[in-house]
């Protein structure tokens, strides 16, 4: 479903409902991309559900589609994927648009570098400036080329080898999207290919290869960091996947509830990974009633049902050592943190700086915008909140074309006294294409 590209917000007096995965609560973004590119490797078919139906992973489906994976559509988040087992992607007959999708590119060097295959790819406006220099490092020393503009951005060519040399990769920064890379990398390249990460990143690709029977080692170190290895080239068969919803799309919901009074929702079968579930207990430490329901597991993967309650929201300090867990929800978090009593500071956001947008110059403007107290002092975001007390409103916000910057104003909007205009909303479309009627069925009654 297309999304408006002028989206406005109201007041609201209580939001109330369930929201449950896959219906209102699109599927695990960083889970689907992961699932499409290990089932495509995989012998046999792999049937998988509630794969995010949103624009980023559907870039993911044509870049696997246009290298000779063959791939069904069966509705809405269905998909039979044919794996390859053994066989080579091939050589696709044009450059690849991978859209806004940073995750489908740095995914997609991995995959592409253990095959003799040239492959150009290119973006938006948005993909085109982002840093490509992580991913390119560790897939030139096991054997990738790249032809490349001196700043190392989209577009660019891959040139991948049929002789890719196994690697221990040392990360210098904190990124699941490089470490995935190296790890995918590894399946199609003989010999034992590792990284070791100093702080430890969301691991939903060594979850799925675990799920799926691929040799992989986690080593944990006193330091809190570990080292993954991966043993290829190998075969694996085809198992059914199952995403769970996404957390980083309820949480909007979730801050929703938190800080318009008298809310009370419930949200249904969301990933509770420890790497995603922690803007939840940010949130609870804030106050926010956060209650448990129900918790089980998919495809090696914990899950919960949740229930949030409003209450009074207390400031917050985040130490820098949290940012892998929160790099996404900061938006959401930043929104709560203006509604909260005191000021809340949230350290160590320098990655933020590299993301679909610079999130935290978009957090910045847009919340003194709407005239919340806000700085920015280096990698540190300062919030001072209205104790709870509705902001003005009235004023017309320029997302950067950036769908969780869009995502958080459009709940910042339903405490201010008058409508926040959100322009440019379509780049939702990427993650959440159904978010805002999603928003409207949670609303129950515009306040006066
Ligand atoms: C993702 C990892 C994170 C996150 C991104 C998705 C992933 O980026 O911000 O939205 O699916 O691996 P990093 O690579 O910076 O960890």
């Amino acid at each position: 479903m297309a999304i408006n590209n002028t989206l406005i917000s109201y007041r609201q007096s209580h939001l109330r409902g369930t929201l449950v995965a896959h219906k209102d609560i699109p599927g695990d973004k960083s889970i689907s991309h992961r699932a499409l590119f290990l089932a495509a490797f995989a012998t046999g078919i792999t049937e998988i559900d509630g794969l995010n139906t949103g624009e980023d992973v559907a870039h993911t489906q044509l870049a696997l589609e246009a290298m000779g994976v063959k791939i069904e559509n069966l509705g809405a988040g269905k998909r039979l994927v044919h794996g390859l087992g053994g066989t080579n992607l091939t050589q696709p007959k044009n450059p690849l648009y991978l859209g806004n999708s940073g995750t489908t590119t740095r995914l997609l060097g991995g995959v592409i570098t253990p095959f003799p295959i040239a492959v150009t790819i290119y973006g938006d406006a948005s993909l085109s400036q982002r840093p490509m220099r992580r991913m390119i490092l560790p897939l030139k020393e096991m054997g990738a080329t790249f032809e490349t503009n001196t700043n190392e951005t989209l577009p660019l060519t891959i040139r991948g080898t049929s002789t890719p040399a196994a690697l221990h990769y040392v990360m210098p920064i904190p990124s699941a999207q490089v470490k995935s890379s190296v790890l995918l990398a590894g399946i199609n390249t003989q010999g034992v290919t590792s990284v070791h990460e100093p702080l430890k990143t969301r691991d939903h690709t060594e979850k799925l290869m675990d799920y799926l029977g691929i040799p992989l080692t986690t080593t944990s170190h006193a330091s809190g960091g570990q080292t993954l290895s991966v043993v290829g080239k190998c075969h694996y068969a085809a198992k059914n996947i199952t995403v769970p919803g996404d957390p980083s799309a309820a949480v909007f919901f979730a801050v929703a509830a938190a800080i318009t009074p008298h809310s009370c929702i419930t949200i249904e079968g969301i990933n509770w990974s420890p790497y995603r579930r922690r803007a939840f207990e940010v949130l609870e430490m804030m106050g926010t009633k956060v209650t448990i329901l129900r918790r089980t597991q998919i495809c090696g993967e914990e899950i919960a049902d949740l229930r949030i309650e409003s209450n009074t929201l207390n400031s917050i300090t985040l130490e820098a050592q949290e940012a892998p867990s929160l790099i996404d929800e900061y938006p959401a978090l930043a929104v709560a943190a203006a509604a909260a009593r005191g000021t809340s500071i949230f350290r160590g956001l320098r990655e933020l700086r590299y993301k679909e947008s610079n999130r935290l110059e978009g957090i910045f403007r847009n919340l003194s915008t709407c005239g919340i107290e806000v700085r920015v002092d280096d990698d540190t975001l300062i919030v001072k909140g209205t104790s709870g007390l509705p902001i003005f409103g009235g004023v017309t916000i320029n997302v950067f074309k950036d769908h969780r910057i869009a995502m958080a104003l459009y709940i910042l909007g339903m405490i201010a006294r008058n409508p926040i205009i959100i322009q440019g909303a379509d780049c939702i479309a990427s993650s959440f294409p159904h978010f805002s009627s999603v928003s409207e069925n949670l609303s129950f009654m515009r306040a006066a």
